[in-house]
């Protein structure tokens, strides 16, 4: 029996994926670039072999606790599915017991796919004993949800367009970041991010702008990242960020995630511009809204949002780590993918 523990934090993009170029192989229509988080970590454990699955032997189900209840029927499929690819990789066709711990709202919008995929990726391939690097994790991990992809190297990192050789990503120098979650509805979203895409893709007039506008944007985006140039960061941040939920809006039938409540935080965020607390906002596939500022500024907005903007509770948080496996965590916990996945550049510090 083995077993590996691993813990990955969820990122939040700067420049967004939004669209496949091949949903099966999940290679997306253009680069993003993200910061991982600190704060609402997955902590995935997956053991293979005797009494791992309802049985022992190859043909039993895998087995998956989500959040200590049993997961549903598609739960189970998707990481399912998932481990297949695993298994086709290790040449092992054992079932696993899969439990996993969220801790940020499931379906909200927060990228909780990315933390649990990016975990899942670490966990199963340590527990099936593969021997994978960071560039080979995240293509792995980009399989399950492609944001996952980029909570595999940690701090800010850029995924790749491209084919699945290519398609991998990779910490990238930065100057000091630090996120305000406003966190405004924490329910589950009402149409999930694969199926948005693929609306989008079938039906909105944008989406060809959308592609290379983004492009152009990413590329932007990464000068800026190596200058160190905060301002051209967040401004890019904010507007790669509206395009994309005009993009999504522009679908037919419409699919808004915005709300009355995020757009008052993307005000809120414009009135702290003005009054010269540099801040800039951008959201996902949801209604909660993340505001981008300097570590020196996080308090102060974060007290921004409280006083102006309604958010009971506002997150702070400083670029987080790289997915990585628990020391002591099981019997491979000190496989090539714990010390691979743990040693990237940046990762768990403002650059
Ligand atoms: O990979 P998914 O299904 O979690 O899609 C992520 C989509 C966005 O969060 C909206 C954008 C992004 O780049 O994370």
């Amino acid at each position: 029996m083995t077993t590996a523990t691993a813990i990955a934090h969820p990122n939040i993009a700067l420049i967004k994926y939004w669209g496949k170029a091949d949903e099966a192989m999940s290679l997306p229509a253009t680069g993003s670039l993200s910061m991982t988080l600190d704060v609402f970590p997955t902590r995935t454990t997956v053991t293979v072999g005797e009494g791992a699955g309802a049985g022992s032997n190859a043909t039993a189900p895998d087995t998956l606790t989500l959040n200590d209840r049993p997961a549903t029927d598609a739960e189970l499929g998707r990481v399912t599915r998932f481990l297949d690819l695993v298994r086709e990789l290790a040449g092992d066709e054992r079932p696993a017991a899969v439990v996993s711990t969220n801790t940020v709202p499931t379906g909200a919008g927060l990228a909780s796919s990315a933390s649990g995929f990016a975990a899942l990726a670490t966990a199963a391939a340590a527990a099936y004993g593969l021997d994978l690097d960071v560039r080979a994790l995240s293509r792995l991990a980009r399989r399950g949800s492609g944001s996952a992809s980029r909570s595999i190297p940690g701090g800010v990192a850029i995924w790749h367009a491209g084919d699945d050789a290519a398609s991998f990503s990779e910490t990238v120098a930065a100057p000091p970041l630090a996120m305000v979650i406003a966190t405004v509805d924490a329910g589950e979203k009402h149409v999930s991010s694969r199926e948005a895409m693929r609306r989008t893709i079938a039906t909105s007039p944008f989406f060809p702008a959308w592609v290379t506008s983004t492009a152009a944007s990413l590329e932007r985006m990464v000068e800026a990242c190596a200058a160190g140039d905060f301002t051209r960061i967040g401004e890019l941040t904010e507007s790669n960020a509206l395009r994309m939920h005009a993009t999504i809006q522009s679908a037919e039938p419409p699919i808004r995630y915005l709300t009355a409540a995020s757009t008052r935080v993307f005000d809120a965020v414009a009135g702290m511009r003005v009054a010269g607390l540099e801040a800039y906002a951008t959201a996902d596939a949801g209604p909660n809204v993340v505001v981008l500022t300097r570590p020196d500024d996080r308090e102060a907005v974060a007290a921004e949002l409280s006083a102006n903007a309604g958010i009971a509770q506002p997150v702070t948080t400083l670029p987080g780590p790289a997915a990585r496996l628990e020391s002591g965590g099981g019997a491979d916990a000190t496989g090539p993918a714990a010390s691979g996945a743990g040693t990237a550049p940046g990762a768990g510090a403002p650059a």
